[in-house]
């Protein structure tokens, strides 16, 4: 039986992304259309959202959304689709809270209203069923900024019609950002102060949202089960683990797809040319295509190490610098596209400087470069100190070139370790965040490169042949979709409804 599901997130593909988050967003609803689910996606407005570009509808009406002590805030609905399906998806018009350059920050500062912006954003999306008449079986939010979905649903908006209490299902992308504000938002979320409390809404003095949604949320989900087991831990939960803990039961790890139209060697229009398991001649001219592009020498006879990455601590860019001297000095090729962290821009920039025959740098954002790398190089460096997920190890298996990754989270999950004896394995592992455990597993992936080319090839059909599918992730949050009704309904209303699943 197909479900009514409504989606809030504040980033979906193609149309707003700093990170996997929209990647997600945009794909998982249109997998589970096709199972014939009815999904509706919601999202903010943002600027740079061009109206004409994705051919954007306003709706007829106003939503009013009540904030709190600001009093109520007005704002009108375009209605597009994500591209190549039906599946509708509603912004939100705000001029005071999302007319602006950048989703969230300006220069790395978080902008100050970013409570109300994500309040505003949570409320509207439980407004939004009354204005397009829509009543769903549950509510889906993603992160943070949605996750006060779920403690409204369970509170100011318990009695609405549509969506009060509502099963709901709280994916988190990441621990680190929690949403955490001056205790005074409490006044414009406006759930009533009995919810500031250690077993709900209060951190360490602050409003935390985060807190919030894991508290009520129906069930709750994380992108990979290694992650799923580590944000129970004080290492990885930033504080909120103890909640996390709390919650277990009601816990799952679902592993990201990958979107395989966009990211296929055999296909992919953004490299130079397409290569596939049984033909890897084009893989080769990527390769130099890649060493002209950031004015390297053109070698045949040198790995080239690729990494595409946000810049921050996250990623582990803070150990990897403290490597790259060492790395440096094998005979290597190193190309590195990102943006992020202001030290780091200069850092690298220096590394450049200094070697400018073994290491490319481009600072910014560019998907076609980031196709680019994954085609050209040989090795995929992801040095993590936490990792959700992780899609970009996924997509360099499906490209042959292979991940060098620390053992965490998704990445621990995704990639097998070379086996010297058997062959088996899909890359290159590391546990311990350090520059020194870092440089030796560079170092034991170069030395393969180097010494044992009939592994390198066993390696590189095993990784091409990995695949992580959307159809497969889709299944399982279906599953996780009946948990929720099951749990929120109780089973014999559950049955009733839904007949045994
Ligand atoms: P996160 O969401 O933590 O940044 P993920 O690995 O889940 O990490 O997703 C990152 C996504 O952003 C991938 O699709 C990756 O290719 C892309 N990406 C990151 N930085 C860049 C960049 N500088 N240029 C192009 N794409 C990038
Ligand atoms: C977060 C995580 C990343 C994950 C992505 C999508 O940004 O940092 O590991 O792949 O969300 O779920």
């Amino acid at each position: 039986m197909g479900l009514k599901i409504l989606m809030a997130a504040s980033e979906c593909v193609p149309f707003a992304k700093e990170g996997g988050l929209a990647d997600v967003v945009g794909v998982l609803p249109k997998h589970l259309a096709r199972m014939g689910h009815d999904v509706r996606v919601v999202m903010p407005r943002y600027y740079r959202v061009g109206l004409e570009q994705y051919g954007l509808k306003l709706l007829p009406g106003v939503l009013t959304v009540p904030m709190g002590i600001i009093g109520n805030q007005y704002c009108g609905v375009y209605e597009g689709r994500l591209p190549g399906s039906d599946v509708p998806v509603y912004f939100l018009e705000h001029e005071g809270y999302y007319g602006r350059a950048g989703l969230y920050e300006v220069n790395n500062e978080g902008f100050l209203d970013n409570d109300n912006r994500f309040i505003f954003l949570s409320k509207a999306a439980l407004e939004l069923p009354k204005m397009i008449g829509f009543t769903p079986d549950l509510i889906h939010a993603h992160d943070w900024h949605t996750a006060a979905v779920p403690v409204l649903v369970n509170t100011a908006y318990a009695a609405d019609p549509q969506v009060g209490e509502k099963p709901t299902v709280l994916t988190v992308h990441n621990m680190q950002y929690q949403g955490n504000f001056y205790e005074g938002a409490m006044d414009v979320l406006d759930v009533g102060w009995e919810h500031f409390t250690f077993l709900g809404l209060e951190k360490d003095g602050e409003m935390n949202l985060l807190k919030g949604g894991l508290y009520h949320a129906t069930v709750l989900n994380t992108v990979s089960e290694g992650y799923a087991r580590e944000m129970q831990t004080a290492e990885y939960g930033w504080g909120l683990d103890g909640v996390v803990r709390e919650r277990a039961a009601d816990l799952y790890g679902i592993l990201n797809g990958v979107d395989y139209e966009d990211w296929n060697p055999e296909t992919d229009p953004h490299i130079a040319a397409c290569y596939s398991i049984d033909d890897l001649a084009g893989k080769k001219l990527c390769k130099r295509d890649l060493q002209r592009t950031f004015g390297l020498p053109e070698r045949d006879d040198v790995p080239i190490i690729g990494l595409v990455s946000r810049l921050v601590k996250q990623k582990g860019i803070d150990v990897l610098a403290e490597a790259m001297p060492r790395i440096m000095a094998l005979d290597v090729q190193f190309i590195m596209l990102g943006a992020g962290e202001p030290w780091s821009h200069f850092y690298f920039g220096d590394i450049r400087n200094a070697y400018p025959d073994k290491f490319g740098f481009h600072v910014g954002y560019n998907n076609p470069l980031a196709h680019q790398i994954e085609a050209g190089a040989d090795f995929f460096l992801m040095p993590s100190a936490f990792e959700p997920c992780g899609l970009n190890q996924m997509y360099s298996l499906r490209y042959g070139t292979l991940p060098i990754v620390r053992a965490t989270g998704g990445l621990d999950d995704s990639v097998d370790n070379f086996n010297e004896k058997t062959l088996d394995g899909t890359g290159f592992k590391f546990r311990d965040l350090n520059a020194g455990a870092l440089f030796d597993t560079v170092g034991w992936a170069v030395h393969t490169w180097y010494q044992r080319k009939d592994a390198m090839a066993e390696l590189i059909s095993n990784a091409m042949t990995r695949r992580f599918t959307w159809e497969d992730a889709a299944e399982k949050y279906e599953k996780l979709y009946h948990r929720a009704l099951r749990k929120r309904l109780g089973e014999r209303a559950y049955t009733q409804r839904y007949g045994k699943q």
